[in-house]
């Protein structure tokens, strides 16, 4: 950041000067210097004024004359009263802008064309709380972006969006000051790019038959799903994402996620076929064959005309959740190992290593043809083509990695960046997702570039990005709502340097935004809108306290009774407390009415509710959230572990120790286990619960072992519930072991498994 103004001289308010238009945007800009003065005021006779015989700025004009109404005209040098597009502002930023208002005129300024841009989108959006903003307050905006590299993936192999919904995807990564559209165009369910020399790969491939209902249920719909875009199409799209400075990067995924390929050319596989494009999600066994050297040239001639389509420099090869059963039983696979004399070690198999020659001969390709490929992180198992740029998708270690070996890296983490995951807790009432949880505090929360990096090392983190996949995404408009507003968040991640990052700042900034979005037909998600509850056993008053907050300027109201909230209810005002069974509900009024969805939890309390407890043992990293204070909150977890509900542990068992506070007479313990084996989550291996009056001697009241033990993957909600002759005592211990080794049968086997519970009620 090369600006020369202090850091002291930044005005985070806008409230002292005089003007309608609101300079806090998101992404939030690196400088805002407000100064006394008359606002400029927008007339009829403003126009917008850009440097004669300069294409970018004539067409950067029409952009900022479309979203303010203004007409466009070229003049050197402009007149007063105008809005005035230049160059020429010294940055070793490119993308830097600088944006001036006075009584007299508006001057953006930029490094670049692309930086006139993105001041253009910072004056757009300061004006969009209001419909007609008028009067602008004197102001200075110094701007660049952190990162280079600022984009977000959207897939079209699992469900095509057509050409005007692509468009609509591109406008919002410009209002996101974003910079790359990593497009995923191929897939096992669908091949959706025109490839003229391979005609079968759309004919065939972008076809399939019927799609599996809801999640592996082995139920379709009987309805075939298609579409694919020619070369006319893609080429259309691609300018109109570089007329935003917008590079697209079209991702060929492979050798893996290849089905729809192989349906039309089932000779590149290693059994010959015959294939099917998959009707079902997941990962599939069948791949390119690696051995056949017909498959190289395929994949070359493909790519040859990918760049023709495609001029940006980084081509995205994939790479990711490629099986190597077929490897391992192919002849010519087999063959190719044996006459590259590959082996294996005690990181990775021959089979591994034969994805890297695969890889590194693409490289070796496209860098001959002054591209550069971006691979998944699954491309450093076995040897790291030499130029490759991964991008890091299974958590941060593979970009670490990378980075550490001084590649370049694109963070994009499931835990931050997948928006395909649900973005509340509360998923009873969202369109149905592939899973998750993943809201938008914890994608404003991502830090790209972690300082276990060198600085040197950091250099070589380009940036971040959001995935949208879209198995379980058919329309735009339920794209829509799962990019917005968490864009808005990862914008701050790749824009605003890190210091300056404040999520209640964000969300004071927000509804600005989000008034566009309105403005513009989009379908945004309003859960940040809605009336937030913060419930908080209190060990002093032995109940539960109760605080809602909400973004909009209302009225709160609740009731206890499980009724719904009206204006006659209880009106909040401020933190209260309850200690009986029953259900909350509270929603937002304003004007007497209701503007928010109503909030509701269900409190189902036991002898053991809001009393001390005490964990003798570590909880899981990341899953350790308040401790045990959970367990005794009288609120349930549902079925997805990763909310917060759930305290999960791994390589420890579970201990408590439960101070009922005086000698309690109890005959009954339950407790849930929430069991998802497929993510190395199993049911308790041993529970143990003992009593103490003392809280030193602890004497057995009954044991468990041996629970749910089964063959196969399972997930389910398991209650576990132990009734016993009444025992009177003051403090309950409760022992709940993990599972030592995971099973024979499963892909974690002999490693520890997790264990998660959500409350232990005491009767
Ligand atoms: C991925 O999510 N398979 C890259
Ligand atoms: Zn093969």
């Amino acid at each position: 950041m090369t600006f020369a103004i202090a850091g002291s001289l930044i005005a985070c308010s806008t409230n002292k000067t005089t003007g309608d238009a609101n300079y806090q945007v998101i992404p939030l800009p690196f400088e805002i210097i407000t100064s006394e003065g008359q606002p400029f005021i927008l007339s009829s006779d403003t126009k917008v004024v850009y440097p004669e015989g300069n294409d970018l700025m004539a067409r950067n004009a029409e952009f900022l004359g479309d979203y303010l109404n203004l007409p466009v005209i070229t003049s050197t040098p402009s007149d007063d009263k105008n809005i005035e597009l230049a160059l020429g502002l010294e940055s070793e930023n490119k993308e830097a802008y600088r944006l001036e208002v006075n009584e007299n005129k508006i001057t953006i300024t930029g490094a670049t064309e692309a930086g006139v841009f993105y001041g253009i989108q910072t004056l757009r959006k300061s004006t969009a709380l209001k419909n007609s903003i008028t009067t602008f307050a004197p102001v200075t905006i110094n701007d660049a972006p952190r990162f280079g590299y600022r984009g977000v993936m959207l897939d079209v192999a699992r469900h095509y969006e057509p050409v005007a919904f692509v468009k609509k995807f591109i406008d919002l990564l410009a209002l996101h000051n974003m910079n790359r559209f990593h497009w995923h165009l191929t897939e096992d369910q669908g091949w959706r790019v025109e490839i003229k020399q391979y005609p079968k790969l759309t004919e065939l491939g972008s076809i399939r038959n019927e799609t599996v209902i809801g999640k592996n249920t082995g139920e379709y719909d009987g309805k075939p799903h298609g579409g694919f875009y020619t070369q006319e199409e893609i080429k259309e799209i691609v300018a109109y994402a570089q007329e935003r400075y917008i590079t697209t990067i079209p991702e060929i995924d492979l050798p893996g996620h290849m089905l729809a390929a192989l349906k039309g050319y089932p000779e590149y596989g290693c059994t010959g076929g015959p294939y099917e494009v998959a009707t079902t999600w997941g990962v599939f066994d069948d791949v390119l064959c690696a051995g056949n050297e017909e498959t190289y040239t395929f994949l070359e001639n493909i790519l040859t005309e990918v760049m023709e389509m495609f001029p940006s420099e980084y081509i995205h090869i994939g790479g990711d959740e490629v099986p190597k059963v077929r490897w391992e039983e192919c002849p010519k696979c087999q063959a190719r190992i044996k006459e590259l004399g590959i082996k294996g070690d005690a990181k990775h198999n021959k089979e591994h290593y034969l994805q890297s020659y695969l890889t590194a001969r693409i490289e070796k390709f496209l860098n001959e043809h002054g591209r550069r490929i971006i691979g998944w992180d699954e491309i450093l198992e076995g040897e790291l083509a030499p130029n490759a740029t991964v991008m890091s998708w299974r958590g941060m270690g593979g970009g670490i990695e990378a980075a550490q070996l001084g590649h370049d890296v694109i963070m994009t983490p499931t835990t931050n960046a997948y928006f395909d995951y649900y973005q509340t807790a509360n998923t009873e009432h969202e369109p149905f997702a592939i899973g998750g949880y993943l809201p938008i505090e914890k994608v404003y929360s991502f830090e790209p570039a972690p300082d276990l990096l060198t600085p040197e090392q950091k250099s070589h983190i380009l940036g971040a990005q959001a995935n949208l996949w879209t198995e379980y995404i058919p329309t735009g408009e339920h794209a829509e709502y799962m990019l917005l507003p968490r864009m808005a968040a990862m914008s701050e991640v790749q824009w605003t340097a890190a210091e300056k990052k404040n999520y209640d700042n964000f969300l004071q900034r927000l509804p600005q935004l989000t008034n566009l979005y309105e403005k513009l037909g989009y379908n945004f998600a309003t859960h940040v809108y809605d009336v937030q509850a913060n419930l908080q056993p209190n060990f002093q008053t032995n109940a539960l306290d109760v605080e809602f907050s909400t973004l909009s300027n209302s009225d709160i109201y609740y009731t206890l009774d499980g009724s719904e909230p009206t204006t006659s209810s209880i009106k909040y005002d401020g933190k209260f407390n309850v200690k009986e069974d029953g259900e909350i509900k509270a929603a937002a009024f304003s004007a007497g009415k209701i503007n928010s969805k109503v909030f509701s939890e269900k409190l189902l309390t036991s002898k053991s509710s809001y009393k001390p407890i005490t964990l003798l043992t570590e909880p899981a990293k990341d899953y350790g959230y308040n401790g045990a204070a959970l367990l005794v909150d009288g609120l349930y977890g549902g079925s997805n572990y990763k909310t917060g509900r759930w305290i999960g542990f791994q390589g420890s068992d579970l201990v408590v120790v439960i101070d009922l506070l005086q000698p309690t007479e109890i005959s009954k313990v339950d407790f849930n286990t929430n069991v998802v084996t497929g993510d190395w989550i199993f049911d308790a291996e041993e529970v143990i619960i003992e009593s103490s009056n003392d809280n030193e001697r602890f004497e057995t009241v009954t044991s468990e072992t041996g629970i749910n033990v089964k063959d196969e993957q399972w997930q389910d909600v398991v209650s576990h519930n132990f009734t016993f002759d009444a025992v009177t005592a003051r403090y309950f211990k409760i022992t709940i072991k993990t599972l030592d080794k995971m099973p024979e049968w499963h892909s974690g086997s002999g490693r520890k498994a997790f264990l998660f519970v959500d409350e232990i009620a005491l009767n």
